[in-house]
């Protein structure tokens, strides 16, 4: 658990929507990171962090594939409902996946809606701006908390073509301004900004007064996210610059793996303490 020597916020039971305002309003930077199972979520909890994220990104992570595309609203839900089940203090954020709210804001309420229900998760998140804006209002107007995402979108990377920073023109950095305000006046919580000019991304929370969370988007934001696999080297294949590592988890499994392993061939493990 944080000490209330690095949070203020360290005595608070449940992080909600609200917490998050206040956060921002007495200058508490937001810790976020992803989780998609009921262990490293827990873990997660138990450290103190504020906002997990069930990321779309589990479609990279856990299922193997190369892009966010391929999730399913039922896969998504499954992972979101083994966060909760181990989340006690955090807010859960859980992504709607590709091709399930873009076209239609009718569709895109049930499968918020069904995040909700069936997964107990506390709130949505979506990618896009202006473009997905019907479907956002109404969401919001079934009381379900949506937080917004732009800049590197990675559910549109056809349509870019790659992962590099976006918004360095002018022209698009004026449409991502443009859709950050709508996203605050439709109602949204908070805002995700991906791998954007750093100092695009503080005009962009010093201008909107709901939290701005950052990845890849420098320091003068009131958040930051990580992918979970990727900030304790599980996945060693993704090095952007924005990426900080905290461990190497993936040689610590890999040499406790060969050792097991040398144990077991060796008949060293079980030894008569490890039997019955
Ligand atoms: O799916 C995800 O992990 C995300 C983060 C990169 C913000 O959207």
């Amino acid at each position: 658990m944080i000490t209330p020597s690095i949070s203020k916020f360290a005595n608070v039971t449940k992080v909600t929507t609200h917490v998050l305002q206040e956060m921002k309003l007495k200058d508490e930077k937001i810790a976020m990171l992803t989780a998609y199972d009921y262990s490293m979520a827990r873990l997660l909890d138990k450290a103190g962090i504020d906002v997990i994220l069930v990321g779309d990104s589990a479609s990279n992570v856990m299922a193997g594939h190369t892009s966010t595309l391929p999730i399913t609203l039922n896969e998504m839900i499954y992972h979101a409902s083994s966060v909760v089940r181990a989340v006690k203090r955090a807010l859960v954020v859980t992504d709607l996946p590709f091709g399930t709210y873009q076209g239609n804001s009718k569709e895109a309420l049930n499968s918020a809606i069904r995040i909700m229900k069936e997964s107990g998760s506390d709130s949505v998140k979506m990618e896009g701006g202006s473009e997905i804006l019907e479907s956002i209002d109404r969401i919001l107007c079934a009381g379900i908390p949506v937080m917004g995402h732009l800049g590197l979108t990675p559910q549109s990377i056809h349509k870019f073509g790659t992962y590099v920073v976006r918004a360095t023109e002018e022209k698009e950095a004026q449409k991502l301004i443009e859709d950050a305000h709508l996203l605050e006046k439709a109602g949204c919580f908070s805002i995700v900004l991906e791998k954007i000019p750093a100092k695009l991304a503080a005009r962009v929370a010093s201008e909107v007064k709901i939290p701005i969370i950052g990845i890849g988007a420098g320091p003068d934001v009131d958040g930051q996210v990580l992918v979970l696999h990727d900030m304790l080297g599980i996945t060693q294949e993704f090095s952007p610059r924005f990426l900080r590592r905290y461990s190497d988890l993936s040689e610590e499994i890999q040499d406790s793996v060969k050792a097991y392993i040398k144990d077991v061939k060796t008949v060293d493990f079980p030894n008569e303490r490890e039997q019955y």
